[in-house]
């Protein structure tokens, strides 16, 4: 009787402990969570920046025509700070889409000011480049188009 009862406690131990395990690895959102919270931001923001861009945004094959139409909004409106290869008052962007979520570029492009002000990312940039990006007038959908051109010219 006596050994039954070590063999469940036992057995009672390892099935919390496996549970603790589980814990532990599902507490890396949750420490993201923290991080996030530190800035004062919800993990969504943290992760995909702040701005009316609130849910994932489906992303497809590379849609050739949209990514000319994104082209040439970019070359109005945003080629007199941004190059794609080299630093200017803004950061180079070739390879932004590797550094960012598309939700958090998309974000960027809708809600700068904001981003400036309250994203630690943004604000880093901000020190780095002691310039700040001010909204140019896109829509939604030039800004979808941007992102395409972005996702285009990304050759990694
Ligand atoms: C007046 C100059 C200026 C214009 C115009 C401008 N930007 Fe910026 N951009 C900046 C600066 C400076 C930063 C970094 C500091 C900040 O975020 O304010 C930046 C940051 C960014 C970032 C973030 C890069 C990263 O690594 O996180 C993206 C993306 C971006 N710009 C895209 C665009 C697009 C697309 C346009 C055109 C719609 C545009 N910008 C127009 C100056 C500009």
């Amino acid at each position: 009787m006596k050994k039954y009862l070590i063999t469940i406690t036992i057995i009672t131990l390892l099935i919390w402990a496996c549970g603790e395990g589980k814990n532990e690895s599902g507490s890396s959102d949750s420490a993201k969570e923290k991080l996030a919270a530190k800035f004062g931001l919800t993990l969504w923001e943290y992760e995909n920046g702040i701005g009316p861009i609130k849910e994932k945004i489906q992303l497809s094959e590379l849609n050739m025509s949209k990514a000319k139409s994104g082209e040439q909004v970019f070359t109005i409106k945003c080629t007199q700070c941004h190059k794609l290869d080299e630093r200017y008052t803004g950061p180079a962007l070739r390879d932004v889409t590797t550094r960012r979520s598309s939700e958090y570029i998309m974000n960027q492009i809708l809600n700068p000011e904001e981003m400036a002000m309250k994203h630690p990312e943004a604000k880093k940039l901000l020190v780095q480049y002691a310039n700040k990006m001010t909204f140019q007038n896109v829509t939604q959908e030039e800004t979808r188009a941007i992102l395409e051109y972005l996702r285009s010219v990304n050759n990694k």
